[in-house]
């Protein structure tokens, strides 16, 4: 202890104090990071298998390297995957949206044209060139809790994806889809990539278990299905206005036509 204080004003000191320091909170940080949902790691057979069918069925619109790519008038026919994760890629090949087919304003959601097998080769690939969100492991898919699911959908979803998870339009032509009766890895992975408009919903904004009760809330409604009657598409206000108008004035109609007749 003697020894120590006598060194105290040693002019190494300081710095060592500051080093110290400096393990410390990268330690501490390291411990509290937070937990990422991985699934799996990916073996060299898988990195290579994937080059191969990302050469052969994707290089033309995203670039050999992945790089993304523009046409002569600057337009994206691809745009660059390094750093988007095998979530990404197992979210958007998974709901068949990739390969894309022809350009237009939105990828639409098709039947997959790579098994499973495929796409996890094509996630591992994306996945070497660069880290991003990966594949959600499965104790995040099921087992959540609906009510507080539920709350985060109205705050965050339902303006996009409707209250009753129907889907609605958004501007130019674009769309969100309906997002019931869809595998939970996947909604898992729309939120944590944030397809076309959507937005990133990472960790910090809403946690893997928040996920896991987004999930939990969607399977729910599902279940549920329209407790009020026919559902008229969930549409909301206008469409249900729409269709009492239109059957009021038919029958009005038809009252004035048949009073009308009758009066000759
Ligand atoms: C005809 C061109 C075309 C082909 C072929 C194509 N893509 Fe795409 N890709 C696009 C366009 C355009 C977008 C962006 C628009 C969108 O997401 O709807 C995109 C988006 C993506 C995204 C989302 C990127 C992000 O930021 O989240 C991924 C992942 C992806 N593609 C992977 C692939 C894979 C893997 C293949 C091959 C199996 C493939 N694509 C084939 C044109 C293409
Ligand atoms: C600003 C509007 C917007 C918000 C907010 C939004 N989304 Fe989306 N969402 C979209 C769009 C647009 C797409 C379609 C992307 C595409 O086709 O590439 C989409 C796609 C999806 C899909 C994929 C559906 C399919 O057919 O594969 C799911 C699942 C989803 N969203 C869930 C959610 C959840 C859960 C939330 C809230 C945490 C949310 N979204 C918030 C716009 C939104």
């Amino acid at each position: 202890m003697k020894a120590l204080a006598a060194r105290r004003h040693h002019p190494m000191a300081l710095l060592v104090i500051l080093l110290l320091a400096l393990v410390a909170t990268g330690g501490l940080y390291a411990a509290f990071q937070p937990r990422v949902a991985q699934a799996e790691s990916y073996s060299q057979e898988d990195i290579a298998a994937g080059e191969a069918l990302f050469l052969a069925n994707c290089a033309t619109c995203h670039g050999r390297n992945a790089e993304g790519q523009t046409d002569p008038d600057g337009q994206t026919v691809g745009p660059s995957l390094i750093g988007v994760g095998a979530a990404a890629v197992d979210f958007q090949v998974g709901t068949g949206r990739m390969p894309m087919q022809r350009s237009g304003a939105q990828a639409a959601r098709k039947p997959p044209q790579m098994n499973e097998e495929q796409t996890r080769q094509l996630a591992a690939y994306v996945a070497s060139l660069a880290p991003g969100p990966s594949v959600p492991a499965e104790e995040y898919l099921s087992g959540g809790d609906p009510v507080n699911g539920g709350e985060i959908f109205r705050i965050n979803c339902a303006m996009c994806h409707n209250a009753a998870g129907a889907g609605g339009a958004l501007t130019r032509g674009k769309y969100a889809p309906p997002v019931l009766g869809l595998e939970p890895k996947h909604v898992y992975e729309a939120m944590e990539t944030g397809p076309q408009n959507m937005p990133v919903f990472n960790d910090a904004s809403l946690t893997a278990e928040d996920k896991r009760d987004v999930i939990a809330y969607l399977d729910q409604l599902e279940d549920v299905g329209s407790p009020g009657g026919i559902s008229l598409g969930s549409l909301g206000p206008v469409t249900e206005g729409l269709y009492a108008w239109t059957i009021i004035l038919t029958l009005l109609t038809g009252c004035a036509v048949w009073l009308g007749a009758k009066a000759k």
